[in-house]
């Protein structure tokens, strides 16, 4: 969602049966995704993949929730490179060492489960792009550790950014994780940047998503004139990895866990895709 709307508001809060719920549309997504991995593949046209998403979804009883939400007009986004996000599939064809962002978001049962992880097409990914790639994904798990009660939203965003930038990589500014549930996008506006301590405090029963996006040069980015498909300014490559998790006692529980450790490429031993 785009980081405009302000602090705070009331953030649901929500019990057993609805995390229920929330762990059988997140491991929807999560088997989605895990579906999709050998077809993303050199040659291989995006339209294609989000058609087979869209019917792997269906199958399963779900509905694609991005499809028409809001006017976009396919069921999953597919970020290619210096995409930063909401790229839509179609012709565009996957090449060799491109990098991809693949972002689901099946509904089920009325429940959002969103998710996306990166992909190497083929086996010639440059050190830079495989590098963007681990930092970004450490960015996710890092975030999700900081998850308990009495944490805060910036103690997340903050560790994001720390990391992103010791590794000269900017932290993307305009767009954030959110709530989620039986609504697509709610409160809390969840920062991939900030401060320790700043930001609501976390509660048992809190769901939503960390989904930080980093660029291996400037933070800027602009939407092109489809009205969706943002890209970084300077043309960098970005990347990015989102799970839909819940607040426990103790910690969170990760609704969009991949069953198969398809976690973060490469997906198949001893080759980059
Ligand atoms: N799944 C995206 C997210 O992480 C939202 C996509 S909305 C769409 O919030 F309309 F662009 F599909
Ligand atoms: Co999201
Ligand atoms: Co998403």
């Amino acid at each position: 969602m785009t980081n405009e709307d302000s602090e705070e508001g009331l953030i649901e809060i929500h019990g057993e049966e609805d995390f229920a719920a929330m762990r059988a549309a997140g491991r929807l997504a999560a088997d989605l995704l895990d579906y999709i991995t050998p077809f993303v593949v050199p040659g291989a046209r995006t339209g294609d993949l989000d058609d087979m998403c869209d019917a792997f979804t269906r199958e399963r009883g779900a509905v694609s929730a991005p499809l028409g939400y809001r006017g976009y007009p396919r069921a999953t986004c597919m970020s290619i490179n210096h995409v930063v996000c909401h790229g839509i599939p179609g012709d565009k064809v996957l090449e060799e060492g491109d990098i991809v962002n693949i972002d689901v978001t099946p509904k089920l049962n009325g429940w959002h489960g969103d998710s996306s992880r990166m992909f190497f097409v083929g086996g010639k990914t440059s050190l830079k792009a495989r590098r963007l790639v681990e930092i970004t994904y450490e960015c996710l798990m890092l975030g999700i550790q900081q998850v308990r009660p009495g944490a805060t939203l910036g103690d997340i965003g903050h560790v994001i950014q720390q990391h992103a930038e010791a590794a000269r990589f900017s932290v993307v500014r305009d767009f954030c994780g959110h709530g989620t549930g039986q609504t697509f996008h709610t409160q809390p506006s969840v920062l991939h940047y900030g401060h320790k301590g700043e930001g609501a405090v976390l509660k048992k029963g809190m769901i939503f998503t960390i989904e930080p996006m980093i660029n291996a040069g400037k933070y800027d980015i602009k939407v092109l004139s489809d009205g969706w498909t943002a890209v970084t300014k300077d043309k960098s490559l970005s990347a990015q990895f989102e799970h839909t998790i819940g607040v426990t006692e103790t910690g969170c529980e990760i609704f969009t866990k991949s069953a198969k450790g398809f976690d973060c490429p490469p997906y198949i031993a001893g080759a980059e895709g």
